[in-house]
Order: structure tokens, then C-alpha cells, then sequence
């Protein structure tokens, strides 16, 4: 009977599998029963499933990963900068965390204009004045403290340990190193010998970096929580280190930084449930814009990447990116009118003129190329633990390295975020875009971001974590990879790799992947001739996110476009 029944169970396992196997006809990442981080780096990924692996949920293992980042992936991953945590919680909480950086006390609104009238170049993109005061840490241990299992110094000694024992480079973390060597040489008031090779020597893939300053930093973080980074020695290292560049973060500013909970946005599209970041990001609000515009529209029916579709859908994203320029901001300070932006009607009024075969014109067409001289380096992670509670954090310096000025003593890099304040109304930022008062310098004013960590549910269970890097192209990033999987019924690692396309009102252009998109196909010309102005570019995004399916494992998508990593159990 025993020997039957296993027979039996054998049989039904093999044709289990094969009507899986039928059935899914997609080229799946990673696929895990339990568990899963996707971040920007395979030591990082693997600090966050680990955790988990010890009894840490979600959000456990999103802090832990964060700390790991800021050492191993020190472009981007920070503690020195700032970002967003959403939050979905097995019982279908949610939460939103703003740990944006804010504009120190002594910040004001023409710090950045000449006595010409005139932004003074790079000026808030580069060196000491352009640090916002870092709300990383506080974020981190806002969220530890509210929703945290493990012991805070589980989650920080991982990175104590990556910075004080070292950690291989990749080859495209060794290049960043070498080209960032001559910012590094101009803008530090103490040389990072850490990160800097003498002479012609270079940094080559496989070599072991060790930051001993960023442990000790962080093991006084380990040991303080907030205090050990917001005051004390490392507080004072900051403001000792704005003192030598001509900075104007004070013990003040460092002392009184608090992140925030916010209520997510959230919204339905097609009959699934979505919540993204809310102001100060304009993430949320413009996804929520762009989905409520392509929704009257049957996308799957004008196909992927159709001359149709990529129409309609660069003229919803024109449309939104008008609105954000000129309606967004920190609601501390400026009143954002949101239930208008989400309002259905206001949506399909500003479709209403939408011609299906035609370009509409952005008021003033700035002219010339709009890829950022800035490389693009913010990054994001999502994970979902065996509770399946999901997080969705986005987290940047801004530029890549920020301000590329590194603590004095603390091994940490400061961000370069008060670019994305609108330094003068009109002028555009190091992504292109512009704003006006609503984003304009004030002291404690957080700036406004573009970053979109988002969650998905359908019928009351998590559906997808989501978000990306890119700047201004973080939220058409999110956009399509969401529409990908719920219009083009791509998987998680098919939506992560398709070709992107990006527009943002102004500069009025199309910017497609030359990688994805042939630049002399018959689709280029076509839209040309409908008048939009194509311009092919490198890699938009580095989306990292995960997908429930139907048998209720884990998909992992992580973006190939950098050296993102899938882990999981
Ligand atoms: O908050 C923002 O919108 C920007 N500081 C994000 C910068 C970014 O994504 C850079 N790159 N990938």
C-alpha cells in the first residue's frame, strides 16, 4: 500500500510538473519557494537572504542590505544620502517611509545663482554645497524600530564586515573606481586613499577593497543607532568636513533630521492594486497618472512596443511630467494638489486631446541632447520574506559617487541631492527637468525625487515589488515594467530585460535603448513621421523586482543592465 501510494505520488508530481512546464512558456529569473532579495549586487543579495535565513523578515533584510550597499556598491548605496521604504505587510498593511534628505537650515532658495542671475555650473551637483542632510540612517532605524525582528547590530555587522575584511570588486564597480579618481582628487579635503590608486595604477576586477573608516562608522552605528551617525564623532567628522570644503551642514541640521511615515498612494489599474512612494517623490502620483491614462486603452491589443503604443504611451508620459514640473513638491511645504492629479476625470480631460496619429507639442522644445553628463546612480531592492511581507526600497546620493565627497575620517560619500531641488525655476536639473516654487530651496525643505519603490496585489495577495534607478526615467522605468507583466503578460525577468523608452515633456524627445530599439528600423521612422523626435541612448533603468506567480513561488527579475543579483531559498 505505502509502495502504491508513493507510485501515486510520483505520478502526480511528474505530471504536475510537466503541465507546469506546458504552461509556462517564459524565460523566468530566479524562482524560489520562500524567499527573495533582488539588489544591485550579488554580496549585498546575499547579506539580505541571509538574514532572512536567521529569522529576519522583509524589513530586516531591506536595512541590512542597505547598510551592505553602502560598502560594497558605494555609488549608490549609501549612508550619506537618503531614499524611500514601502512597506506591504503579510495581514495587507502598508506604509511608506520618506528618508529623503532635506535642505540644511542654512540653505536658501538662490544659493546656486550667480551674481548674474545665472545657476552657477555644478555648483549643486558637485563638492560640499551640494549635500543635503542625510536621512539614510534615521530611515533605517525608523523602520528596524517599527517593524524590525532581529537585533539592530544583526543587521549592521554584516556591513562592518564587508568594510573591514574586504570585499572583490566586479569589473564595473573597478571601472567606476578609476574613472571617478580625478572627482575624487578635486572635490575631497582629505585624500580617500581607500578608493584611490597611486599614479597610473588601476583598480582591476577581483582586487579586495577595505574601507576601514566606514566600519568604524558603522560600528558606531552598530552600537548608537541613529546617535552614532547624527551625533557624536561621526556628526562631528561631518560638519568638521563642511567646515574644510565650504559646506553648510551644521550639528544642528544632523541633530534634528527625523524621517517620516506617509500614507501611500495607491491606486487600481485593471483590477489590480498598486501603492508607490508619495511627495516629497513624485513617483507615486505620476504612476498613478500614467496608469490611469494608458487604462481606457486596450495595450495589449496595440502590442509590445507597437508604433501605437509606444505613441500613446509617450504622450501620456508628456502629459504627467508637465504636471510634475509644475504641481510637485514637499507637502511640508507646498500645498501639492493631489486629489486633483489622481482624479480619473482629470486624467481622461488631459488625454482629451490625444491624437492617436500625431506627436503633441511640449510648449517650449528645448533643444539638443538630453543624456545627463551625470551618470546615472541611485539604486533599488526589493524583497519578500517567507512571512510574505514585501519591501520596495529606492535609495540614492543622486549622481553616481554624489557630491563625490567623501567624510574626512568616515569613510562615507555625501549625496549631491540639492540638484533635484529646482535650483532656478525653468532651468533643468542634471536629468533634464524642470521645476518651479513648488520644488524651489527652503530650509528643511526635503526636494522633490523621482523615485517609485512600488508594490502590486491582486485580489488582497502581493503580486510584484518593484522600482529602479534612473532619475528622471524611474517612473516610465516602473511604468512599463508593470504593464509589461499585467498588459504584455511577460514574466518578472522578461519585464525586467525588455527594451525601454523614456519621455519627459521637456526636452521634448523620445529616448529609446539603442539596445533594445533598432535606431534604423521602419518603428524609428514612423514615429519620427508622426513628429516625435527619437533619440537612441544607453541603458535606462536597472528595474530589480519580484513576482508571485500563480503556484505562489518567487520570481526574480534583476536587471542585466548592471551587475544585479537574484537571491534567494
Ligand atoms: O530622487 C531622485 O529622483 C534622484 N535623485 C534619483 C537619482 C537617480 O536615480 C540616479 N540614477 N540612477
Amino acid at each position: 500500500m505505502k509502495k502504491f501510494l508513493s507510485l501515486i505520488l510520483a505520478i502526480a508530481i511528474v505530471a504536475c510538473q510537466s503541465s507546469e512546464n506546458v504552461q509556462d512558456t517564459h524565460e523566468r529569473g530566479l524562482v524560489v519557494d520562500k524567499a527573495m532579495v533582488v539588489s544591485a549586487h550579488p554580496l549585498a543579495s546575499q547579506v539580505g537572504k541571509e538574514i532572512m535565513q536567521k529569522g529576519g523578515n522583509a524589513v530586516d533584510a531591506a536595512v541590512a542590505v542597505q547598510f551592505a550597499l553602502a560598502v560594497v556598491y558605494p555609488g549608490a548605496g549609501n549612508i550619506g544620502g537618503g531614499g524611500f521604504m514601502m512597506t506591504r505587510m503579510a495581514d495587507g498593511s502598508t506604509n511608506a517611509l520618506d528618508y529623503r534628505e532635506k535642505a540644511p537650515a542654512a540653505g536658501s532658495r538662490d544659493m546656486y545663482i550667480g551674481e548674474t542671475g545665472e545657476v552657477i555650473p555644478q555648483k549643486s551637483t558637485r563638492g560640499h554645497l551640494a549635500a543635503g542632510v542625510p536621512g539614510s540612517v534615521a530611515g533605517f532605524e525608523a523602520a528596524h524600530k517599527k517593524y524590525g525582528k532581529l537585533p539592530w547590530a544583526d543587521l549592521v555587522q554584516p556591513a562592518i564586515d564587508l568594510a573591514a575584511n574586504g570585499w572583490k570588486l566586479t569589473a564595473s564597480e573597478a571601472g567606476k573606481l578609476n574613472r571617478g579618481k580625478a572627482n575624487f582628487e578635486k572635490y575631497n579635503t582629505v585624500r580617500p586613499d581607500f578608493f584611490m590608486k597611486d599614479g597610473d595604477e588601476k583598480w582591476v576586477e577581483g582586487e579586495t577593497v577595505k574601507i576601514p573608516e566606514m566600519a568604524k562608522t558603522l560600528t558606531l552605528i552598530r552600537d548608537n543607532g541613529r546617535d552614532g551617525f547624527y551625533k557624536g564623532e561621526t556628526a562631528q567628522l561631518i560638519v568638521e568636513e563642511m567646515k574644510r570644503g565650504g559646506g553648510i551642514i551644521s550639528l544642528e541640521d544632523l541633530k534634528n533630521y527625523e524621517a517620516a511615515w506617509r500614507t501611500p498612494i495607491s491606486g487600481k489599474y485593471r483590477g489590480y492594486d498598486f501603492i508607490s512612494m508619495p511627495p516629497p517623490s513624485s513617483g507615486g502620483i505620476a504612476l498613478a497618472q500614467l496608469l490611469q491614462s494608458v487604462e481606457p486603452y486596450n495595450l495589449s491589443e496595440l502590442g509590445f512596443h507597437s508604433q501605437e503604443s509606444i505613441h500613446l504611451i509617450v504622450e501620456a508620459e508628456r502629459r504627467v511630467y508637465a504636471d510634475r514640473a509644475a504641481h510637485l513638491g514637499d507637502p511640508d511645504f507646498f500645498n501639492v494638489p493631489m486629489n486633483g492629479l489622481l482624479d480619473k476625470e482629470y486624467q481622461s480631460d488631459r488625454m482629451s486631446d490625444f491624437n492617436p496619429n500625431k506627436a503633441s507639442s511640449s510648449e517650449a522644445v528645448s533643444a539638443g541632447a538630453p543624456a545627463p553628463a551625470e551618470s546615472e546612480e541611485t539604486t533599488h531592492l526589493s524583497v519578500v520574506d517567507p512571512m510574505g511581507n514585501a519591501v520596495s526600497v529606492t535609495t540614492t546620493l543622486n549622481g553616481g559617487m554624489g557630491s563625490q565627497v567623501f567624510v574626512g575620517g568616515a569613510g562615507f560619500l555625501l549625496n549631491n541631492e540639492m540638484d533635484d531641488f529646482s535650483v532656478k525655476p525653468g532651468t533643468p536639473n542634471m536629468y533634464g527637468l524642470v521645476g518651479g516654487e513648488a520644488n524651489a530651496i527652503q530650509p528643511g525643505k526635503r526636494m522633490l525625487s523621482s523615485m517609485t519603490p512600488s508594490i502590486v496585489s491582486k485580489d488582497g495577495e502581493l503580486f510584484m515589488v518593484v522600482g529602479t534607478p534612473g532619475g528622471s526615467t524611474i517612473i516610465t522605468s516602473v511604468f512599463q515594467t508593470i504593464i509589461n507583466v499585467i498588459d504584455y503578460d511577460m514574466g518578472m525577468q522578461e519585464a525586467v530585460s525588455a527594451p525601454r523608452f523614456h519621455h519627459q515633456w521637456l526636452p521634448n524627445v523620445v529616448m529609446i535603448e539603442q539596445a533594445g530599439i533598432d535606431s534604423t528600423s521602419s518603428l524609428m521612422s514612423n514615429l519620427t513621421a508622426m513628429g516625435h523626435q527619437m533619440i537612441s541612448r544607453g541603458g535606462i533603468g536597472r528595474v530589480d523586482a519580484i513576482l508571485v506567480l500563480p503556484n505562489g513561488k518567487l520570481e526574480g527579475g534583476a536587471d542585466h543592465r548592471g551587475d544585479d543579483s537574484a537571491q534567494g531559498y
